[in-house]
């Protein structure tokens, strides 16, 4: 009998929208590019972007910058953190969370996972007296208990930074990702859910940390055309003493980019659909353990995990050889070496890291995919069909 192969990519994203191709080329055709050269009378995107991305979140304000890493290390550096200091955050992320908090000459203490693939409340609890900030990762769209995770860093006077690269249009009890914090950051990379090939959105409701941003983004005395900024009151006693970092967006990718915004609700099904079809089609794999869910989470099933407890590496190894001859792109966050996109807190030498027992045996055996939309959701079945026949296929003795 032959096997069944799957032929499409694991890394093609949708195209732009016609009407961010249509935004995008008026901003080439004018050519005011940069967020600050408007014609009189004009609204630039930019300034548009962080308006209407503000309203879609439910947040005061919302600056536009230029990559979902800019997007953090501007975040905790508005909110006072500084060279030396110890920031929280999740041991299960990927490189450019520990990469912001060593731009600003801060120190990542890392805090362990649990089988749901979230930060573990319990380790959080134990540590929240080690630092006054968490940058809390929600990692793969995975959003911890936020009501304990506030209540914890409340109790400990812990201000919270939200990483929602993987979480926009996501939610926890009703309330949008990003809404739980002091300051959320978002990414607008291509492998992210809306496309601007490289950008990012930082949202707070706090006057004194968004002015601070702004000014950090390099907004020179600007800041005024900001529709979605605090009053000019709230950068007065900052102009002085804020460095320009320089990390803005331009219009080109603003305008590529709000037409997405409205297409965001119709994406998040379309995942849905993709994610429970895989879901569905490994239920009851044996060897293989799924990730649950729970109730008070709406996620964006943007990309999968599962668990293989307690597979010998060699297994491991030999499952993703086997899938990915049948055109099944794997990732493993086991692997002893970073590869592409995936490496693991262990990795971060700069960082560190002490030894994380938990973290180490879950990572040993979790698997990772990509789900692009541009797949059906009969390829969704065709891929849950090839992962569950090799799952399922003898294993390699383990010496
Ligand atoms: C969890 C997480 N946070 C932050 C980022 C940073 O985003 P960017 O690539 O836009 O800097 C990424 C990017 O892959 C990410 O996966």
């Amino acid at each position: 009998m032959t096997q069944e192969i799957f032929t499409g990519s694991f890394t093609q994203q949708e195209p732009i929208p016609e009407a961010g191709i249509a935004a995008a080329l008026a901003v080439l055709r004018h050519g005011r590019l940069h967020r600050y050269n408007t014609a009189p009378g004009e609204v630039a995107e930019t300034a548009a972007l962080e308006q209407e991305f503000a309203a879609l979140t439910g947040a005061r304000y919302c600056l536009a910058v230029a990559s979902g890493g800019a997007a953090i290390a501007t975040a905790l550096r508005a909110i006072g953190v500084g060279p030396n200091d110890a920031v929280l955050t999740n041991a299960f992320t990927l490189a450019p969370v520990p990469g912001a908090v060593a731009a600003i000459g801060a120190r990542p203490v890392f805090v362990e996972v649990t089988d749901s693939l979230t930060i573990d409340l319990d380790d959080l609890a134990a540590k929240a007296g080690q630092a006054r900030v968490l940058l809390i990762s929600h990692m793969r769209g995975h959003v911890c208990d936020m009501d304990r995770l506030m209540a914890i860093c409340a109790a400990a006077g812990v201000t919270v930074i939200e990483d929602c690269a993987h979480t926009m249009g996501a939610a926890w009890g009703g309330v949008p990702s990003g809404r739980h914090g002091a300051m959320a950051c978002y990414s607008t990379q291509t492998y992210k859910h809306i496309n601007s090939g490289e950008g990012g959105l930082i949202t707070s409701d706090d006057d004194q940390a968004m002015a601070r941003a702004i000014l950090l983004s390099g907004s020179y005395m600007l800041y005024p055309r900001h529709l979605a900024a605090p009053p000019p009151e709230a950068f007065a006693a900052l102009t002085y003493d804020t460095p320009n970092i320089s990390g803005r967006m331009d219009n080109l990718r603003a305008a590529i980019l709000r037409p997405q915004l409205a297409l965001l609700p119709d994406r998040v099904a379309r995942w849905s659909v993709l994610y429970q079809t895989v879901e569905s089609g490994l239920q009851g794999t044996p060897g293989l353990k799924l990730i649950t869910r729970p109730q008070a989470e709406s996620y964006v099933g943007s990309s999968f995990q599962f668990l293989l407890p307690g597979w010998p590496a060699p297994q491991v190894q030999a499952l993703l050889a086997r899938a990915a001859a049948r055109g099944v792109d794997l990732k493993w966050f086991g692997a002893p070496a970073p590869a592409a996109f995936t490496s693991r807190y262990d990795h971060w030498h700069y960082a560190h890291p002490a030894p994380l027992p938990q973290t180490d045996r879950i990572l040993a055996g979790l698997i990772d995919l990509r789900l692009p939309l541009t797949f059906t959701e009969a390829d969704a079945a065709r891929i849950a069909r090839i992962i569950r026949a090799e799952v399922c296929a003898p294993r390699p003795a383990a010496d």
